[in-house]
């Protein structure tokens, strides 16, 4: 029996069909509404909006639970490889070993840039952000691969997704260096994925480079615990701007520009920022708690809260395990991790959060263990970039191959009524 929601307003009743999910959410499909009633709904920030119905990605915010194509993140990120992660996103079941060392050889033919991209990239300045920079230069990968695809041919669409998946780590890796001074080198086509984002990331110029388990280890489980999330603000953006049936290139371009901000992936630079300012103003946890609850006070506790979740970010606990594992083993003590944790203590057991349900997100602490690995602060927005990368993909070709419509929301005008011109000599 079709489920229904009734609608009534001035003396009219009209009702619209529920959605229900695979994990029994519900949704009121409004579809016809405007036709029905002339009506449109309002809701800024798409609190309460569902855009897409989508197979990938399950959140329950309430419950703190994530699972990439059904299954589990804790098993993913404990369990798998960030590559064999991104196979599962894109086409939706995990890879066999074949069709996973056909992947990786596939991507590695792409994993080369046009030397005419690097004079894009040597024209920023040294004190360009990173994440404008591989935005930039994300686009400029459209100059260079022009030709459109065609979504209808499978083969099209898979050697799309070889093109980016080859080329983005090379951008990152160059972004990197390029901050950092360093001159633009490849990696080894010997190496597997994550392994060769490190090689090209950390090689030094004058020596040898050795790879670090651990670094490798924390790479690979950082990169898959950022693969995807459901319809946050850049997937949102990939999404709305692929329904143009711009390229995929472009549409990860505006992805990256979206991530960019403090409010989404911005914060894991915003977090550390607000830790190193909180340890160099002596530490006073009590100071910054009043801050953070202060209305009349810009700052906010970066790293915490989010959109969906109203319980621990699955992520958050992973990553903090994780960071106390890295700097133990890096054999690296770092004052700002004790600040988070006395911040995380002192937030979870105050009203004022609790009672908002805010908890730590994934950006809390995962600046902590960039930073071990010696990522510049404005640099770990990037590596969410690079992590993110196969949850844009997988979320524009479910949009494309579903034929969704063009994105484009309608509004409540609240401006002024129509009036007549004013000659410029009479104003
Ligand atoms: C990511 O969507 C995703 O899935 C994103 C992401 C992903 O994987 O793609 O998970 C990645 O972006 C994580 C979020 C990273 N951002 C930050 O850490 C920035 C700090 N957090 C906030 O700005 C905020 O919590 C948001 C933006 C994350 C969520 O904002 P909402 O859902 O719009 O909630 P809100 O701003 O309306 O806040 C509700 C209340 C407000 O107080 P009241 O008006 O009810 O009194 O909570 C307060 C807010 O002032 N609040 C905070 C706070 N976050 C919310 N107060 C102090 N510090 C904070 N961090």
């Amino acid at each position: 029996m079709e489920k229904l929601a009734k609608l009534s307003y001035d003396g009219k009743s009209v009702e619209f069909p529920l959605v229900e999910g695979t994990e029994n959410e519900l949704g009121i499909d409004i579809k016809t509404l405007r036709a029905a009633t002339n009506l449109i709904t309002l809701d800024p920030g798409f609190k309460n909006t569902g855009s897409c119905q989508s197979a990938i990605t399950f959140l329950n915010g309430e419950k703190g639970v994530l699972r990439y194509r059904g299954y589990d993140i804790e098993d993913l990120a404990n369990n798998a490889d960030f590559l064999e992660v991104a196979y599962l996103l894109i086409f939706g079941e995990l890879p066999t070993q074949e069709q996973l060392d056909k992947f990786l050889v596939d991507i590695k033919e792409e994993s080369f840039i046009d030397e005419d991209l690097k004079k894009i990239l040597e024209s920023f300045p040294s004190s360009a952000h990173p994440m404008g920079v591989l935005s930039s230069l994300t686009s400029a990968l459209t100059a260079f691969n022009p030709k459109t695809v065609d979504i209808e041919d499978e083969e099209q669409l898979y050697r799309a997704i070889v093109r980016i998946m080859g080329k983005l780590p090379v951008l990152v890796a160059w972004v990197y260096r390029k901050k950092s001074g360093l001159p633009l080198k490849y990696g080894d086509y010997a190496l597997g994925y994550v392994e060769n984002i490190a090689r090209m990331m950390f090689r030094k110029p004058n020596k040898e480079y050795v790879a670090n388990h651990i670094v490798d280890q924390a790479l690979n489980k950082l990169l898959i615990l950022h693969a995807e999330h459901e319809q946050n603000c850049s997937t949102s953006t990939v999404r709305v701007v692929g329904s143009s049936h711009a390229g995929l290139f472009a549409s990860v371009a505006a992805g990256i520009s979206a991530l960019w901000g403090p409010l989404h992936g911005g914060a894991n630079q915003a977090v550390v920022e607000m830790l190193e300012d909180i340890r160099q103003d002596g530490g006073d946890i009590n100071k910054y708690m009043k801050k953070a609850k202060d209305k009349s006070d810009p700052f906010r506790l970066m790293g915490f809260g989010h959109r969906v979740y109203k319980n621990f970010d699955p992520r958050a606990r992973i990553i903090k395990k994780s960071a106390n594992e890295v700097l133990e083993d890096l054999g690296i003590v770092d004052p700002v991790l004790d600040i988070a944790k006395k911040l995380e203590e002192a937030a979870l057991s105050d009203p004022y959060f609790v009672e908002r349900k805010l908890y730590p997100n994934v950006d809390f602490y995962s600046g902590i263990i960039y930073r071990a690995m010696g990522i510049s602060t404005e640099t770990f927005t990037v590596m969410f970039a690079l992590g993110r990368l196969p949850g844009w993909i997988a979320q524009w070709r479910e949009m494309r191959l579903n034929k969704e419509p063009i994105g484009r929301p309608r509004q409540i005008y609240v401006g002024k009524n129509q009036r007549p011109f004013v000659p410029l000599n009479k104003r």
